[in-house]
């Protein structure tokens, strides 16, 4: 795979998202395994993976540590924080993130982590966090800093402090929002865009089933783009995958990941996937070229048609009150 710049530093064009081998998508494969699939997507030229201490509360990063330690130098590896409730006060709040850093850095068996982000915003104010993450750079704790899912004002408040290297946010054919605004500001102030959920949690591949089939802790049975009404209002969307995908020779994933990486130079999805065929399908859509008419073919055509439901925090909190 090419290399991409996501602020100061150079991943490969399509990273690994590790979430689903601790979190999120039902039964999860034997550590083993998932171990195996790490050292695997190492070997076919991913050095991009993603992680968060909320993953299994310690687990993936655990893991993402125990399979990466043979190379951790050559890669780019990502993690979060998430502390919704830090003290009111700067010194202290740093305090609590610095111990939540170290606690991650010894699950990972590092001893410095090369992005790292906020993965939803603290009580404390952004200028504080920005200042907070300029500390570690400059002890060389971390080699850059990220938020998820902020808006365009928080970039802005952020970046004046210390240099933000990647926002990580939804950002899929299916989930627009940040577009408008949030990707066309990290494009002007050199900051990398890290589309989560890339293929909108499957449902792009074109193979999905209905919310109650999945089981467990997986997101599908709760987030309003499975919905049973929701998925047949966006087959239109489908179809215009499914044509693109035809005319490029290609999965309708493939097209999905292709059409992200065809928005500029500095965007890297990071796709989850507990099956090695598939997560190797995904990195190889990085070969698949969009042209700038095709791409704005594509756009035309998606455009005009309305997408039915997506992914919220406050839906996937409604798990808790299904059965496993
Ligand atoms: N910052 C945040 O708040 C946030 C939120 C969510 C996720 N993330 C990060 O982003 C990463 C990716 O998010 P995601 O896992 O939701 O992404 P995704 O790739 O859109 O969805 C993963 C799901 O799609 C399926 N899938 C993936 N590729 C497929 C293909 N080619 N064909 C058919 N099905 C396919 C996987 O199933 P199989 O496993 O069965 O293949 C899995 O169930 C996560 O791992 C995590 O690191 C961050």
């Amino acid at each position: 795979m090419n290399k991409r710049a996501i602020g100061n530093l150079k991943v490969s064009e399509i990273g690994l998202g590790c979430m689903g081998y601790s979190h999120g998508y039902g039964p999860t494969p034997e550590d083993n395994t998932s171990i195996k699939l790490i050292q695997k997507a190492y070997d076919y030229g991913c050095t991009f993976f993603d992680t968060a201490e909320a993953y299994g509360q310690g687990h993936n990063e655990s893991l993402v540590g125990e399979a990466i330690k043979e190379f951790r130098e050559n890669i780019t590896l990502a993690t979060k924080y998430l502390i919704p409730e830090l003290p009111n006060d700067k010194k202290e709040a740093e305090k609590v993130i610095r111990k939540h850093l170290y606690d991650s850095m010894e699950r990972l068996q590092t001893d410095y982590i090369d992005l790292y982000y906020e993965h939803r915003r603290s009580n404390i104010p952004i200028e504080w966090t920005s200042e907070i993450m300029g500390k570690f750079i400059d002890e060389g704790l971390i080699k850059g800093w990220g938020m998820s899912q902020v808006n365009a004002d928080t970039i802005k408040k952020a970046q004046e402090t210390t240099p933000i290297t990647a926002i990580q946010s939804e950002y899929s054919i299916m989930e627009r929002m940040f577009e408008k605004e949030v990707i066309p500001l990290c494009e002007k102030l050199n900051i990398g865009f890290v589309p989560f959920s890339p293929l909108a949690s499957g449902f792009l591949s074109g193979v999905y089933k209905k919310p109650s089939e999945y089981i467990g802790d997986d997101v599908r049975r709760v987030i309003t783009r499975y919905k049973e009404t929701n998925q047949k209002q966006n087959q239109p969307i489908l179809d215009v995958v499914k044509e693109f995908s035809e005319r490029k020779n290609c999965s309708m994933a493939q097209i999905s990941l292709a059409w992200i990486l065809a928005r500029n130079e500095h965007i890297v999805p990071i796709p989850g996937s507990k099956k090695y065929d598939i997560m190797i399908e995904n990195f190889d859509a990085c070969t698949i070229k969009l042209t700038k008419k095709e791409y704005e073919e594509f756009n035309e055509k998606l455009n005009p048609l309305k997408i039915y439901g997506n992914r919220t925090g406050e839906d996937i909190a409604k798990l808790k009150y299904l059965d496993k």
